[in-house]
């Protein structure tokens, strides 16, 4: 498997996570800008009321709770409790809970959910094989996986980094398929600054 940081799926993986006065602010900025990739993941899905979602890397619960309006059960996942403060803050509806927990160890059952998705997380995750292994687990056959990352061109700095390159959205892929999913897709969605990858994958 690839691990240079330039075709890492994880290239930020030594984040320091998000805490304080800050991580509060990056968590509201996110409630603004996570909007866009929460409508493309519930469209996608095709999230209805027979689905158990799981988002994870939740921040403060955007696409949880888009999930939650078409009427699914929701666990939002994320290993920072200023997030999580912020997502129940933000959060009146019963349908979701929120857990703390990392992709590396998602809190939840073995096929307990129909759909798991992420959003703008993987670039952070510890261990990617371990993710991925963890959200085969946790995904009943025939289950849904999606990962969302914004589209970023090489060579990009600072910021701007956060997302993926087509070479790290395969690299990503690539897991998927060592991870044992079916109907591995690779698909960029918009245009300009609000251009994502999308790796959809099915568990068998
Ligand atoms: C840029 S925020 C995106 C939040 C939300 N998904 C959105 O799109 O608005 C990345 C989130 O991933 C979480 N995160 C970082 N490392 C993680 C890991 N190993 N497993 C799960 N979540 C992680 C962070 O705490 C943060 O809330």
């Amino acid at each position: 498997m690839d691990i240079s940081p330039a075709t890492a799926a994880n290239h930020h993986a030594d984040h320091p996570g998000f805490a304080g006065a800050t991580g509060l602010f990056f968590g509201l900025v996110m409630t603004v800008m996570g909007r866009a990739k929460a409508r493309l993941a519930v469209d996608l899905a095709a999230v209805s009321d027979a689905d158990q979602v799981i988002d994870i890397g939740c921040g403060p619960g955007t696409a949880a709770r888009a999930a939650a309006r078409r009427g699914a059960r929701v666990t939002g996942v994320d290993p920072a409790p200023v997030m999580l403060r912020l997502a129940r803050h933000l959060t009146r509806d019963p349908r979701i809970t929120w857990a703390e927990g990392t992709a590396e160890h998602i809190p939840a059952q073995d096929g307990s959910a129909t759909v798991v998705w992420s959003m703008a997380s993987i670039h952070h995750w510890r261990d990617v094989a371990a993710g991925v292994g963890e959200v085969h687990r946790v995904l009943l056959s025939g289950g849904r996986f999606l990962a969302i990352e914004r589209r970023v061109p090489r060579g990009a700095t600072g910021l701007a980094t956060h997302g993926w390159t087509e070479q790290q959205a395969e690299s990503f892929a690539a897991y998927c398929r060592a991870g044992g999913f079916d109907d591995i897709r690779t698909e960029s969605h918009g245009t300009g600054r609000g251009a994502v990858w999308v790796v959809s994958a099915v568990r068998p």
